[in-house]
């Protein structure tokens, strides 16, 4: 009972404050359509928030001339780390304030988007970065905002929410208010293309995740189904083509569209057990956001099974074309799908850092956030989650190449 009134305040909520779909550019290139936007409707004096490594790589150079050529003056922001602190937000706002910057252009992954939301918003509104954390804190509308992600996982570029750490603390602060929600964005496979292999796997099972965990949730819209379905079709697809040859543009551009659309969805439907438990585990052992999502996933696909069947099956009919076969059987088809997939990706079985002493830990917290922020498809008692735990923390035969890869990165 208690849970279907937190569902039913869950999707008052997107109702009530709904999530519009920024206007996409797509295509090599589409950064400068997203700049020429930006200019003609009146940015002078943009901020641009990106990481250094991108200046230096020069893929920025080509739409730093755009703007000088048009006569803007941009104020560069390079400050951005994984997990942006307070701090580095604070940064960014004296950066805004000392130009009198009149827009936000981000350009960077999902840490670089997320922290220009909140320069964006709290440069408008007058305010420290405190006073927006929460739900629905941010009064007036941001500067105008404008996104090119370099990364496809998180979604950032179309949710309504950012992450912060506070900063002597680390502990993860949200903002969520339609009102981040970029004006624009690009999807540039020119700007996609520094990244490598093992990156491009993490993110993009963090974005199968999300529209996975979003066509689950009971929290249903007919929109985000279709973007769902549609990201999932595209990630099955062409993530693995992207991993093998990272210089193939169209997949890139299509896996980058897949990422869209699974933000899309997860911020009307919600996620689930996934993230749930995945937040944790890396709160703990700082594991990879996308990587750790990677590993849970066909865990809760199994538990989720029992009432999920026939959602699952609807998704392998979509895959593969026929109807031949029983719910049960088509969901089992679909799981092997993401089975496969995380095998074509090398993504590990498990961690080998997962100790049974935070287990009651983890599962208290993972069980509280998934209570409080999501429509999961079937609830979860506290020994299944330590059975899950258990599963990923003896799953583990020897180390996949990506978890040392990605063992000191935080995407
Ligand atoms: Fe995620």
């Amino acid at each position: 009972m208690l849970k279907r009134l937190t569902n039913l305040s869950l999707k008052m909520f997107t109702v009530l404050f709904p999530s519009e779909k920024p206007l996409l550019f797509t295509g090599a290139n589409s950064t400068i359509q997203l700049a020429s936007l930006a200019q003609a409707s009146g940015s002078k004096r943009p901020l641009l928030v990106t990481e250094k490594f991108l200046l230096q790589l020069g893929l920025l150079d080509e739409v730093l001339e755009y703007f000088k050529n048009e006569g803007c003056e941009v104020t560069i922001f390079d400050g951005i780390i994984p997990n942006p602190t307070y701090e580095v937000i604070e940064e960014g706002i004296r950066a805004c304030q000392k130009n009198d910057c009149d827009s936000v252009f981000a350009v960077g992954g999902g840490s670089t988007i997320d922290a220009a939301k909140v320069i964006a918003a709290c440069y408008s509104n007058e305010v420290g970065v405190e006073q927006v954390v929460g739900l629905l804190k941010v009064k007036k509308p941001t500067l105008p905002f404008y996104t090119v992600p370099t990364t496809s996982g998180t979604g950032s570029e179309v949710t309504n929410s950012a992450v912060i750490s506070e900063t002597t603390t680390h502990q993860k602060k949200f903002v969520v208010d339609p009102k981040l929600i970029p004006s624009a964005a690009a999807l540039d496979a020119n700007m996609l293309k520094s990244l490598p292999p093992h990156i491009t796997a993490a993110t993009g099972m963090d974005a199968l995740t999300h529209a996975i965990e979003s066509y689950s949730s009971v929290n249903r819209f007919s929109d985000a189904e279709r973007d769902a379905k549609l990201a999932i079709k595209l990630l099955l697809e062409y993530l693995p083509v992207v991993y093998e040859d990272e210089n193939n543009p169209e997949a890139r551009q299509l896996v980058a569209l897949a990422s869209f659309l699974a933000g899309y969805s997860f911020n009307k439907s919600g996620l689930g057990y996934v993230h749930a438990i995945s937040h944790q585990i890396s709160a703990h052992y700082n594991t990879p956001h996308g990587l750790t999502n990677a590993v849970i996933l066909p865990k809760i696909l199994r538990f989720n099974k029992t009432v999920c069947a026939d959602r699952f099956a609807n998704l392998e009919r979509m895959l593969s074309g026929t109807s031949a076969g029983s719910d049960e059987q088509l969901a089992d088809r679909f799981i092997a799908r993401v089975d496969a997939l995380g095998q074509q990706l090398n993504i590990p079985s498990g961690f080998k850092e997962l100790e049974a002493k935070h287990f009651d830990a983890i599962t208290s917290k993972a069980l509280l956030e998934a209570k409080s922020f999501y429509a999961v498809p079937r609830l979860m008692n506290r020994a299944q989650c330590k059975e899950i735990l258990a599963s990923i923390s003896e799953g583990v035969k020897a180390e996949s190449p990506i978890t040392q890869q990605l063992a000191s990165i935080t995407i």
